[in-house]
């Protein structure tokens, strides 16, 4: 049964012994071609699975052959073609897709022999609803497997019967989570709510399956008391009030979710998956989904973004100068992607500080389960602190994370040149300084450029790659591809004030503040309409976040370089009476222990936006067209996708230039 194709399958014992099937995917997505090989696969085992047949099969073992990926899910280039499904004949396409995936993993299930489904890797989406087909699930304990159903990520329901097995398999406040949350969890937090049976390691994983399809052990998961006797109404309501409560009612697809897991609890499996089907047609005709998807994609562009064609040797050694926020969160990062750090700073205890600070991200990275003890006692290893200021002969890249202030960044970069070697890369992590005026310092700028991380590094995945009028091609493509090495999400932009997020950004904090100053203005009723409308926080919350010295810094240099008439007088006035936004306990809220505290007064709950709201809208999306017009960044999508990376630009209204376009249908 040995084929050449995206799915390999061997037989392993027989002769006396139970045979199994051994059926290995050797592709990441499940493709109409994955389907129709497994379908054929399960032909024949429906054959012989029958003990009177010569060449009968005892059991399935379901794995991949791939290093870092059980099965992905969908493939999504596929869907893409088909949304909005506004013609009856997108809908019947959906209604096949959906159907031919609920078959087949129907036809797993029903199989009579012992299925097991035996996970290294993702096991996601579509990968995960056909391993909840099988009759037992194990997985290893390697830091690269993960398991979820990010469906409602894409607006969409999980629909190929991961609905319904998943809220029968495994308690249903676990299940809401998995289905409402789109999370990938590791394997620890995935057997203990349920989703596997055993982990192993990687070595024995096949050992394991065979021996589960052996002795077909009788696996009972135990929940929580309180997990079974909660009735479900309940558990349902409340999470009901919570998504409200936390999308303020602008997204579709986990309300559905709720809608068909309470109305198909309790009935057969068939309905519960035309439930699931239905609900998946009519949410791909949402554009809130079609904006969702369009996010997706463009990730997929920026993780294979190319300035070039050449291949680059890949970054082992760099150097963080300046251990502050930036350069810690920095230090940090790069660390745990593999690469040496050595984090500079000016004095011993801003390194300790800086060293101190990366610890504590790798804790809190471990009790997240985003990275495994023995890889974070790698990671700190791998950041060395220093203050000497000696050569750096073998770092590949230097990445300047000092104040902002334009005359000791140059004074730095260009002792920084004297240290490294010729083809070395240097870059500035500046939030709006020009890249052209630092690089006059420098004998070789064509080597020099700007990495713009954002704040906090951990969780914020997009960088701006800041191409200088100097800086060469190489030195772009170079950066662009260290940017994906370590996981992040690389935009390219031209040298201009505020790139394109801060410059986006700072006309509408900047009006926010100016608003202040009229009477009858409330900042509490505009934070609350902001996010109502999809924003993660009001502009006067995001600026006591940033600091409100910084955000007058950056509005000033803006203002100054281009020619904008912002009234910051509101800003200057809080700064003199030392009201700094959150790190001082005052700005435009007050905050005790680092929590806001909020005028309790209630506001209107709706996502339509009033006049000054508007108002403020319309100066992001004005500028997000100046951006693309000046050619700041020459490909509006990526405009659109850095403000939503970014600063969380309401992503289900797809960006400010996207928004603009079809505001008209949703406000
Ligand atoms: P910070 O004030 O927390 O840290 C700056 C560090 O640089 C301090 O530890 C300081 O001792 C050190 N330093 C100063 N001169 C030095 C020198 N000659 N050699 C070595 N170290 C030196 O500042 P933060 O917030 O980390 O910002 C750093 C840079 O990153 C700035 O350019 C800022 O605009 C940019 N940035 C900041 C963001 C933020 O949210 N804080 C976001 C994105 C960029």
């Amino acid at each position: 049964m040995d084929r050449k194709s995206v799915i390999k399958t061997r037989l392993v014992n027989g002769a006396g012994n139970p045979s199994v099937l051994i059926v290995e995917f050797q592709t990441n997505a499940l493709t109409k071609e994955v389907f129709k090989e497994l379908n054929t696969i399960l032909d024949e085992v429906e054959k012989c699975q029958t003990r009177s047949h010569d060449s009968r099969i005892d059991g399935v073992v379901f794995t991949s052959t791939k290093d870092k990926i059980f099965l992905a899910g969908a493939d999504l280039f596929f869907l893409k073609d088909y949304v909005p499904a506004e013609t009856s004949l997108s809908k019947q396409i959906l209604n096949a897709i959906i159907e031919e995936g609920q078959q087949t993993f129907n036809r797993i299930e029903n199989l009579k022999v012992p299925t097991v489904a035996a996970i290294h890797g993702a096991c996601v989406g579509g990968g995960l609803e056909l391993a909840l087909a099988c009759d037992y699930r194990i997985c290893s304990n390697d830091k690269s497997t993960k398991l979820g159903l990010p469906e409602v990520t894409l607006g969409i329901i999980p629909a190929w019967g991961g609905t319904t097995r998943v809220t029968r398999m495994i308690s249903l406040p676990n299940a809401l989570k998995v289905l409402l949350t789109g999370a990938q969890f590791a394997a620890k937090p995935a057997k203990k709510m349920g989703l596997v049976d055993r982990i192993v390691h990687r070595e024995k994983l096949a050992e394991t399956a065979l021996n589960i399809v052996h002795n077909t052990p009788n696996i009972e998961v135990t929940q929580p008391l309180t997990h079974r006797i909660i009735p479900a109404g309940i558990v349902l309501s409340k999470a009901r009030k919570e998504t409200i409560k936390k999308t303020n009612n602008n997204y579709p697809a986990p309300l559905k979710i709720i809608d068909v897991v309470s109305k198909s609890l309790g009935t057969r499996p068939n309905i519960s998956l035309r439930l699931e089907k239905e609900a998946f047609i009519e949410l791909c005709q949402t554009d809130e989904m079609v904006n969702l998807l369009r996010i997706f994609f463009l990730q997929e562009k920026s993780r294979k973004l190319a300035v070039s064609t050449e291949s680059v040797k890949s970054v082992k050694d760099t150097a963080v100068v300046g251990a502050g926020t930036m350069g810690a969160g920095i230090a940090q990062w790069v660390s745990s992607r593999g690469v040496n750090v050595i984090l500079r700073d000016v004095k011993d205890k801003f390194v300790s500080s800086g060293l101190k600070r990366v610890g504590d991200l790798y804790v809190d990275g471990v009790r997240g389960h985003k990275i495994d003890r023995p890889g974070a006692r790698d990671g700190l290893a791998r950041v060395t602190g220093t203050t000497s200021s000696g050569p750096l002969p073998n770092t590949d890249i230097v990445i300047e994370a000092i104040v902002e202030n334009l005359e000791v960044k140059k004074n730095v970069l260009s002792a920084i040149e004297s240290q490294v070697s010729n083809d070395a890369i240097i870059a500035t992590n500046t939030s709006a300084l020009s890249i052209d005026k630092m690089a006059e310092c420098l004998d070789r700028p064509s080597n020099f450029v700007g990495i713009h991380f954002f704040n906090p590094v951990h969780k914020m995945k997009l960088v701006e790659v800041v191409k200088g009028k100097n800086t060469s091609d190489e030195t772009v493509h170079r950066a662009v591809k260290f940017v994906q090495q370590i996981g992040k999400l690389p935009v390219v932009v031209k040298d201009s004030p505020g790139f394109v997020v801060n410059r986006i950004l700072v006309p509408y904090l900047a009006k926010a503040a100016e608003l202040l100053q009229e009477p009858g203005i409330c900042m509490e009723q505009i934070d609350s309409t902001i996010v109502n409308f999809g924003m993660p926080m009001g502009p006067f919350r995001l600026m006591d976040e940033i600091g409100l010295d910084v955000c007058y810094h950056v509005a000033e240099d803006l203002k100054v370089r281009l020619g904008k008439d912002y009234d910051l007088s509101e800003l200057s006035y809080r700064i003199g009476d030392h009201q700094l936004g959150k790190k001082s306990g005052k700005g435009f809220y007050k905050y005790r222990k680092g929590k806001c505290i909020r005028n309790s007064k209630k506001h209107e709950n709706t996502s339509k936006l009033d006049a000054n709201c508007s108002m403020l809208i319309e100066a992001m999306t004005d500028e997000a067209q100046k951006v693309l017009d000046e050619r700041v960044c020459t490909d509006s999508d990526m405009i659109d996708f850095a403000m939503i990376m970014g600063t969380g630009w309401a992503p289900f209204r797809g960006g400010p230039l996207q928004y603009s376009q079809m505001s008209t249908r949703f406000v």
